[in-house]
């Protein structure tokens, strides 16, 4: 018998992002605030249990190593099930724009997989599993507003924000995580690692006395370096600013930056000044929505009390 599911993998903001020092293990120990939004990816499984297991992806560009195959392959050890799956990606978040477009794919497996084969996996496996296969895909088992400490993976949720607008520009640039972090960390002391737990406290602090209000965050260590690969993208962050948004913030390591709109007018004018660049309308998406939009999309499979799979000491 073979189970089906279409379901949206939503794509993340950081409303701020402090990189505090490099740790033993090769990582960056970070703090951050991860914010999903309305813009997702279209994903499609197929999953028939199998003698053995295949795992075919169609509709994306081939990428060597595809996060959606490895979090595929986990989730089946994990249940020591076999099974041929099919994955259809419609890929809308734009690749290596600091979106987690990659990582949301993968935790969308991970949601969707077990609960096609009518099986439970405790939320600290899938939480463990997630962190494996990448830092920001632990989020994305949750969505919502989240304080991310560690390497992105270590999650406090926040409360919900209001479903503010914005736009989204992502220029045609592929920033590389990997190389933002090497460029950043000859650059950390530990005069900056005070000042940045400070700093960063007290905007979480202010944030959550302005809850209902704009969140302010919007302090991104990567901007430095990223912006001096890219300058143009500096040029984006400053036209945002001048067309009224507030903030107006790199995402991740680049390249997409978002500004937010404090009122319908002042958006739809800067969607004009961006007319011939890339850009995407987006709204702030709670943990609510995040929480029912998956409810839905898995509703045959799943008794919606149980599901999203929680620690017994989440909320
Ligand atoms: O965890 P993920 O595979 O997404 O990380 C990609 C790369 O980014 C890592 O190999 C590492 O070089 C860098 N990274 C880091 N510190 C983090 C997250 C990522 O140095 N907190």
């Amino acid at each position: 018998m073979t189970a089906e599911a279409s379901v949206r993998a939503f794509a993340k903001l950081n409303l701020g992002l402090r990189v505090l020092y490099k740790r033993p293990d090769g990582y960056h120990e970070l703090r951050t605030v991860f914010q999903t939004i309305s813009l997702a990816d279209r994903i499609t499984l197929s999953v028939t249990r199998a003698r053995s297991t295949k795992v075919a992806v169609h509709g994306t560009p081939d990428i060597p190593d595809n996060l959606v195959v490895r979090a595929s392959n986990r989730i089946l050890e994990a249940l020591k099930i076999a099974a041929h799956i099919t994955i259809s990606l419609d890929k809308r978040i734009p690749m290596g724009a600091g979106l987690g477009g990659g990582s949301t794919d993968a935790a969308a497996i991970l949601l969707a997989l077990p609960a096609l084969l009518r099986k439970r996996l405790p939320a600290e496996q899938l939480a463990s599993i997630a962190a494996q296969l990448g830092s920001d895909v632990p989020f994305f088992l949750h969505g919502g507003t989240a304080l991310g400490l560690g390497r992105g993976e270590e999650l406090y949720p926040l409360p919900d924000l209001p479903a503010v607008r914005g736009l989204l520009v992502a220029p045609n640039v592929h920033s590389s995580t990997a190389d933002a972090y090497r460029d950043l960390s000859a650059q950390l002391t530990s005069i900056q690692l005070q000042n940045k737990l400070v700093s960063f406290q007290r905007e979480i602090w202010q944030s959550a006395a302005d809850a209902g209000g704009v969140i302010r965050m919007d302090e991104n260590d990567f901007e430095a370096v990223v912006f001096e690969r890219h300058p143009e993208l500096r040029q984006i962050k400053r036209r945002l600013v001048r067309a009224g948004a507030n903030p107006a913030a790199m995402t991740g390591s680049g390249s997409s930056i978002f500004g937010i709109f404090p009122d319908r007018g002042r958006l739809d004018a800067a969607k004009q000044l961006f007319a011939n660049e890339r850009v995407f309308p987006i709204s702030f998406l709670s943990r609510a929505r995040y929480r029912s939009a998956w409810q839905r999309a898995l509703a045959p499979y799943i008794q919606p009390d149980l599901w999203p799979p929680q620690s017994p000491s989440a909320r």
